[in-house]
């Protein structure tokens, strides 16, 4: 293996032409510290004629999109998310007195009810995707929803990555000046993992993680509507993202090809689309403790999105989503791996 799976990204080279990857989505595109600084600032622009700001949002998500939507103010209403290639289980039912909904393509499968989507709009609800793990498939973007707002962090090394984008009409907010504490700490975590790529001293990888985890811990704390700095602005606004999403898509189907699922390792989208473009490959494992053990044995990192977000009190309401908690795994299909790397990682999680 050239490249160990499962591991940082370095910081991402400038590419040689301008793009308008993002920039031709929406009237007004603005880029943000992180991807929850980006969902915080849609939410504090949606409009709300309602007395009380009520979301209604996936049971399965991530701690960190959940707390931007109680900082913007907002009560929760839960919708739970199928096992089976992760569709939201979304009822008409639950659409009283909701002003904002969102939306998540998971790990890049967009696979939820247009119809539905339809009836939100008809009820005047705002339809905010959630754009993180759907950016790079060709049907990522929902064209009826308001606002998109999503982290480019999971792509590649980037400082920044969040990506706010108003449908129509100006964004009203004013984003605030970049955390420099924060920037020094992504672009000092990136460093280091150069570092440890080029001497092969695993100490600069401790390091890199050290850092890496102290600024996340930090931007938990201090998340608020921060704007991107101007060195992230340049790489996304120069991004060409074609051979990357070619790439991730033909790791994915090698890994299909090589695997044969049993009950440690069950992908969750067994077959890819001509539209999707992954951002992990994910599967269920009956006992996840033991197989991701076996994994890092083999040198293979995985990752669980999410734990259980503490927004979620009573998850025993969702079926779905408490199974996926449980049993969800995820590993690194991307770019930096080659075809060798992804038939090594299938037949690895067929022996598990
Ligand atoms: C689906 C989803 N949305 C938003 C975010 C927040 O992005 P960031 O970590 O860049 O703030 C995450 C982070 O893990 C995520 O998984």
């Amino acid at each position: 293996m050239a490249i160990r799976i499962g591991c940082m990204f370095t910081l991402q080279e400038i590419g040689g032409k301008p793009s308008s990857f993002f920039l031709d989505r929406g009237s007004d595109v603005q880029y943000f510290l992180s991807g929850r600084c980006a969902l915080y600032a849609c939410l504090l622009d949606c409009p709300t004629t309602m007395e009380r700001k009520l979301a209604y949002v996936p049971a399965y998500t991530c701690e960190t999109v959940l707390a931007s939507y109680v900082k913007a103010g907002y009560a929760l209403r839960f919708y739970d998310v199928d096992t089976e290639e992760l569709k939201p289980c979304f009822k008409a039912e639950d659409l009283q007195d909701v002003s904002v909904l969102n939306l998540c393509g998971y790990y890049g499968f967009s696979r939820y009810d247009k119809a539905f989507l339809n009836e939100c709009k008809r009820r005047n609800i705002t339809i905010l995707q959630d754009t993180t793990h759907s950016m790079f498939s060709s049907d990522g973007h929902y064209e009826g929803a308001d606002y998109y707002a999503g982290s480019v962090r999971k792509w590649f090394g980037i400082a920044s990555g969040g990506v706010a984008i108003k449908k129509q009409g100006s964004f009203s907010i004013q984003p605030l000046r970049a955390d420099e504490e924060h920037l020094k700490g992504r672009y000092k975590a990136m460093e280091y993992r150069k570092l440890a790529i080029k001497t092969g001293k695993d100490s600069y990888n401790e390091l890199a993680s050290s850092v890496f985890w102290e600024t996340e811990m930090r931007l938990r704390r201090m998340f608020d509507a921060f704007e991107s700095d101007e060195k992230s602005i340049t790489i996304l606004n120069n991004l060409d993202p074609t051979q990357m999403i070619e790439k991730r898509r033909a790791n994915y189907q090698t890994v299909l090809d090589s695997l044969h699922p049993s009950s440690q390792c069950q992908p969750i989208f067994q077959s890819l689309d001509e539209n999707t473009c992954p951002s992990h490959f994910s599967f269920y494992s009956e006992n996840r403790a033991k197989a991701r053990q076996q994994l890092e044995q083999k040198g293979i990192t995985s990752t669980v999105y999410w734990p259980l977000p503490p927004m979620l009190t009573n998850k025993e309401q969702y079926p779905h989503a408490s199974y996926i908690y449980d049993h969800v795994v995820s590993v690194q299909i991307d770019q930096r791996y080659s075809r060798e790397d992804m038939e090594y990682l299938g037949t690895i999680l067929t022996g598990l």
